[in-house]
């Protein structure tokens, strides 16, 4: 059903309405990995995939409440720059709340499957010849004209429901352990998730439900290529140095200037996690295995696996700890990159005989 007894709006004493504009999304599952968990040899290692919303990433948590208020608002239309996963979901939320949408990408720089869904839940779409930054700052300068309603991450409304995550994990993982995860480790690009998830762990301290010390270690991943979030917590800064450079095959997160950094810095820091940076064979590498145990993700959702790995292997992650992966996006958002990452088929002639011989060969 729609109601608001499941998904995000299953929480919705802590959020700004009663029900949104919903597909609906949330009760995303909290897969066992038991291959993956013993070669990163920790003590309990699960993966809550947010590829299993509706368009297909956790982006349609925050869409569900963000659009909603855009129809409190009673604004013209609805825009955002995006990486492609924002504008899938803005497009499929503004639909179905028959509310125009503009969405500006980084032009050739976005997988195919998020400019396939844009398109056909009937979003003007905007290439833009620069990165996601540059695209983020033209969308900012139009809503700030009136143009349109901006519905990234800086947009506030977006990340109460993507707060939601945090409370799934946490009610799910002590349903089954009996304990709160030590670390929740999770890709960054504008770092609205790891501040959505530290605003909810902050009120469930103040609700007496969590303990400080029983909230998850946030660990933040990025690629090496687009890392300013991890030079700042390594340095210590308390602030971004934006980079202008950016290159990963993790498109998702190719982002050079986080602009939820003020809200996250804070929520790594003061959970007592990290941030760590990955090169793409590594997310390659953590794409390939998670696919094998039958989890489909997209490089940017692989990076958590890859961070997890090499923070293992540093000892910056112990053995006895219980940790989960955030994977934010679906296999099927990047066609090309899962060809590449999985292999080509193997093309074979039209007879059994052929067929058998090319088996044995
Ligand atoms: N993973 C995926 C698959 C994403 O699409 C994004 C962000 C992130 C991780 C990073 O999340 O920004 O909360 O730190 N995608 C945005 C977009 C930028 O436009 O789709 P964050």
């Amino acid at each position: 059903s729609e109601g608001p007894d499941r998904g995000v709006w299953r929480y919705r004493e802590g959020l700004p309405f009663d029900l949104g504009v919903t597909l609906p999304e949330g009760d995303t599952p909290l897969h066992r990995v038991p291959r993956i968990e013993e070669s990163v040899g920790v003590d309990a290692l699960r993966i809550k995939h947010e590829g299993m919303n509706p368009t297909g990433s956790f982006k349609d948590r925050g869409m569900t409440v963000g659009v909603r208020v855009a129809q409190e608002l009673g604004v013209g239309a609805l825009a955002c720059a995006s990486t492609g996963n924002t504008s899938a979901a803005l497009a499929a939320y503004g639909g179905r709340a028959d509310m125009p949408t503009l969405v500006l990408l980084p032009q050739g720089k976005v997988a195919a499957g998020k400019v396939a869904q844009a398109s056909l839940h009937g979003a003007r779409i905007l290439e833009v010849d620069g990165n996601f930054d540059a695209c983020l700052d033209i969308v900012q300068a139009l809503a700030a004209r009136g143009e349109a309603y901006l519905l990234n991450s800086l947009n506030p409304f977006r990340l109460e429901g993507q707060k939601t995550i945090g409370f799934e994990i946490v009610e799910e993982f002590h349903a089954d352990y009996g304990t709160y995860p030590d670390r929740i480790v999770l890709p960054v690009g504008n770092a609205g998730n790891t501040s959505a998830l530290y605003k909810g762990f902050r009120e469930l301290v103040q609700s007496g439900a969590l303990s400080v010390d029983e909230v998850p270690k946030l660990t933040g991943v990025q690629a090496e290529g687009a890392a300013p979030m991890v030079e700042a917590i390594e340095e210590g800064n308390d602030e971004i140095r934006r980079w202008e450079e950016v290159e990963t095959r993790a498109t998702a997160i190719r982002i050079g200037n986080p602009v939820n950094a003020p809200k996250a810095i804070p929520g790594i820091r003061n959970t007592g996690g990290t941030a760590v940076a990955v090169s793409d064979e590594e997310i390659t590498e953590a794409q390939r295995q998670l696919a094998g145990e039958g989890v489909g993700v997209e490089p940017a959702s692989a990076a958590s696996l890859a961070g997890l790995k090499k923070l293992r292997r540093e000892g910056v992650v112990d053995a006895d700890e219980t940790v989960v992966c955030l994977t934010t996006g679906h296999l099927l958002k990047d066609p090309d990159a899962a060809y590449e990452a999985g292999g080509d088929p193997e093309p074979v002639p039209n007879d059994v005989d052929a067929v058998v011989e090319h088996l044995d060969g």
